[in-house]
This record gives structure tokens, sequence and C-alpha cells, in this order.
């Protein structure tokens, strides 16, 4: 059984959701509008999707979701997205990944407006990140940082290894905690000696997409886990920790499910509502 504390993306998650909310439920004129594209019929994506819409609706922020067949051209993408950079009842654009194979992520990201980058993957909002700087960021390392200050986890000073460079996590993970002052590491699968590099971290983030991939022995006892990993097995959704083997030993853990998860979808509706009052976005 887990001694250490679990952290609960699934009740913060909830309270932020509530938080935003009860901001939108004071709007006077219009409410905050979010647009989703979705190419193709991935089930992943449509679950995703619907998932977002859902608490979209909950939270007073409209939701539109554009349905694009995959046969469609990069350059009827880049349409659809010019047509919802113009519309002024539209604050916030997410096109869902993956896209198909011709289509390519970095040439959609940069077509999104920077202030409606809700994902924070426009080059404008990417290099803001990293000047430190005002802007939107992807939704789960946002999360994650807000996480771990909601439950008070020293990050300034601590010594991070993330495992994954992906765009979507990796990547902006380290630009986050690098802003919070920690000493960052962001390992890959050329990383030589993975495991010795990452039982010295006080937090290690976990995104790599291998289920139980991180054992009790890559982690130094006390540590705080991140568990970003989502796979679907036969035995149900899975991380990339092996939970039960590594919780009796760190100092904290999230779970999966209801650790990270939940963390992406309340950022999301939270930088939509930053996208809506255009503070701290591209102007
Ligand atoms: N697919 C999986 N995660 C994400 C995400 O954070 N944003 C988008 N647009 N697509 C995704």
């Amino acid at each position: 059984m887990a001694k250490s504390p679990v952290l609960s993306g699934k009740a913060f998650a909830k309270e932020v959701r509530r938080n935003l909310a009860d901001e939108i439920k004071l709007i006077v004129d219009r409410p905050p509008g979010l647009a989703v594209v979705i190419v193709g019929d991935d089930p992943a994506s449509r679950v995703y999707v619907s998932m977002k819409e859902k608490a979209c609706g909950k939270a007073g922020i409209d939701s539109s979701v554009v349905r694009l067949d995959e046969s469609v051209s990069q350059k009827g993408l880049l349409q659809e997205i010019n047509r919802l950079n113009e519309d002024p009842s539209v604050d916030g654009i997410l096109c869902q990944l993956p896209l198909p194979g011709h289509i390519s992520a970095n040439i959609v990201a940069s077509a999104i407006l920077p202030e409606k980058d809700v994902d924070g993957f426009h080059p404008e909002n990417v290099g803001r990140l990293w000047r430190g700087e005002d802007g939107l960021f992807p939704c789960t390392p946002v999360g994650i940082i807000a996480l771990m200050k909601h439950s008070n986890i020293d990050i300034d000073g601590a010594d991070a290894v993330i495992v994954g460079r992906s765009n979507i996590v990796g990547k902006p993970m380290a630009a986050l905690l690098l802003r919070e002052h920690a000493t960052v590491t962001l390992a890959h699968s050329h990383t030589s000696d993975l495991k010795g590099l990452c039982r010295k971290a006080d937090i290690l983030v976990a995104a790599v997409g291998r289920p139980h991939f991180i054992t009790r022995d890559f982690v130094k006892p006390g540590a705080t886990v991140i568990d970003v990993g989502i796979s679907r097995t036969d035995d149900g959704l899975v991380g990339d920790v092996d939970f039960d083997n590594v919780a009796p030993i760190c100092g904290a853990i999230t779970p999966v499910p209801g650790g990270v998860g939940p963390l992406t979808i309340a950022f999301l509706l939270s930088n939509t509502v930053k996208a809506w009052k255009r503070v701290g976005v591209v102007s």
C-alpha cells in the first residue's frame, strides 16, 4: 500500500474548474468561446474532444467543434483556422493531435493566432515561455506546476528530471520548471544511464508513454513522482510509473487515472479564460 501522499489531480482540477465557472458567471457581455478542430476519426481523439466539450459546457464556456474529414488538405485545414482566427466570438482555438501524416502539426500551430493559441504551441508562445514572458503555455505542464504548488512541493532549487522530450509535455515542462528555479535535465531514449540520472531527481516527471517503465530503482527515496503517461493495456489505463512499486518509497506521487489527466482539461479552460480576458497573452 502507498504510504506517500497521493497528489489528486482530479480533486485539484475540480476546484480549478469550479473557480473558473464562478469567474465566468460574473461575465456581463459574452461568454468565453473555444473552437476545437478535429481531423479524421481517431477514437481516442474523439473521446478527448467530447470530454473537452462537456467540460466547457459545465464551466459556461461556449464550445464548437469543427469536424474535418481525414482526407482534408493542409490548405483546407488552414482555411478553417483562418476563419476561426477572424471570428470574434472565438477566444481559443485548439487543433486536436495527432493529425494525419500529410498535415504538418507545426504549420498548423503557426497558423493559429498566438492570442487564441490555447495549446501554447505557436512559436511566439514557445519563445515567450523560454524567455520568461507572459503568454499561453501548454495545458498539461502548466497544470502540473499548479498541482505541485498547490501541494506545497518545493520546486525552487530542486533537481528535476523529465523523461520524454515531446513538444506537448517534455520541452514545455522543462521550461516551466526552469522558470520556477529548478535545475532541469531533459532525458530521452538516447540518454545514457537513465536509471542513475533519475535516481538523482527530487522531482521526476515521466512522459514516455511506456506502461510501468519507471520502477522503484529509478526513484530517489522521498522524491516527487509525476506520471504523465497513459496507456491502454489489458489491465486498463496504466501510467509510465509502476505505482504500487514506487509509491511506498517516494515523497509524493500522482496516480493514473486521477492524477495528471484531469489537469489538462482544467488548464485548457483556464487558458481559454485567459485568452478571453486578453490579459497575459500576446496582443
Ligand atoms: N493530443 C494529445 N494531447 C493533446 C494536447 O494537449 N493538445 C492537442 N491539441 N492535442 C493533443
